[in-house]
């Protein structure tokens, strides 16, 4: 499988690549960068800071957008994830360049020299992809699979009450990729933050998973320790992981047990339902759709891969 990932590293998206990068016979062409949980520079940096800890072998690394399409600069998520987005573990120098290229333009060539293999993985705000669908109107119609965390389809939000982050912290870009899906013969596999809730898992679960002594399992165990602290004063007593359950069904479609074919719209006014994604239950409503939403997966097989993540050596 030939992926690429785009993501605004963060707790969640370390772990979820370093699921991807113990992944046994993946081809991982690229990874790009952006502003979310933090900003672009850290974003950039914390994507080397796993590479290292992974041992990962040179993989192109590109920066894309820093601000969201309206605004200067997404609201970011340093509450949750730390200052540096990585707990504070991010203080450490790599040597990992990055290429010269912007991250949108990467993604259209990528997907063109590729075309009809290639998974898109993504993670965070949808901005680059918003501006590489305006680069090259034909950028979506080249990929094998999008599949993308974001999205809250029944209005349970982490954001605001109604609104996920990946799609409330820029939500015009969030508009222009679900509006594209919806004349292509792609469909989005959305893991939503409700389906994320649903494989929320107790520190005591998570424990037992990183049991090893390895790098990677010291390096996890301090991400979470700092979660658990962050966390619990919110109320949130167990752990969540949005990022690495939708590498696992990029990794592994056949982990998916349930899903449904919507349509979801995204509500971009400034009003209070900002951000929100609409999805259309009727049985007779539109009779088109742009989104599969991950309902159901194997959840012991996503436990195998967090093992295989994290206990590597
Ligand atoms: C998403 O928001 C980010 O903080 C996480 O990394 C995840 O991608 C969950 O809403
Ligand atoms: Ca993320």
């Amino acid at each position: 499988m030939k992926l690429v990932i785009d993501t605004d590293v963060g707790i969640d998206d370390a772990i979820a690549l370093l699921m991807v990068l113990a992944y046994p016979e993946l081809n991982l062409q690229a990874i790009t960068a952006v502003a979310g949980n933090v900003s672009i520079d850290k974003v950039l940096h914390n994507i080397a800071v796993v590479l290292d800890v992974a041992g990962a072998p040179a993989i192109p690394i590109y920066r894309g957008c820093a601000q969201t399409l309206r605004r200067r600069l997404p609201d970011d998520a340093a509450h949750i994830h730390g200052e540096d987005g990585l707990a504070g573990l991010a203080r450490v120098a790599t040597t990992r360049p990055v290429e010269s290229g912007h991250a949108s333009l990467a993604l259209t060539d990528l997907a063109r020299q590729f075309s009809g293999d290639l998974t898109l993985l993504t993670l965070g705000p949808l901005t680059n992809l918003a501006l590489a669908i305006r680069l090259d109107p034909t950028f979506l119609s080249h990929l094998h699979r999008l599949v993308v965390m974001g999205g809250a389809v029944e209005a349970r939000g982490n954001m605001t009450a109604i609104t996920e982050f990946n799609i409330g912290a820029d939500p015009e870009a969030a508009k222009i990729v679900f509006e594209a899906c919806q004349n292509l013969d792609l469909a989005i596999e959305l893991i939503s933050w409700e389906t994320t809730l649903d494989y929320a898992m107790t520190y005591e679960t998570w424990r037992n998973l990183i049991h090893s002594d390895s790098p990677t399992a010291n390096f996890v165990r301090a991400l979470t320790d700092f979660c658990e602290v962050r966390l619990a004063p919110l109320g949130y007593t167990r752990l969540f992981w949005p990022d690495p359950l939708t590498a696992a069904v990029a990794l592994e479609p056949e982990i998916v047990q349930r899903e449904e074919l919507r349509f979801v719209e995204v509500e971009a006014s400034l009003g209070p339902a900002r951000g929100q994604t609409m999805v259309d239950y009727r049985p007779d409503g539109v009779p088109y759709s742009n989104t599969r939403i991950i309902r159901q997966v194997d959840e012991k097989r996503f436990h195998q891969l967090l093992r295989l993540a994290i206990n590597q050596s």
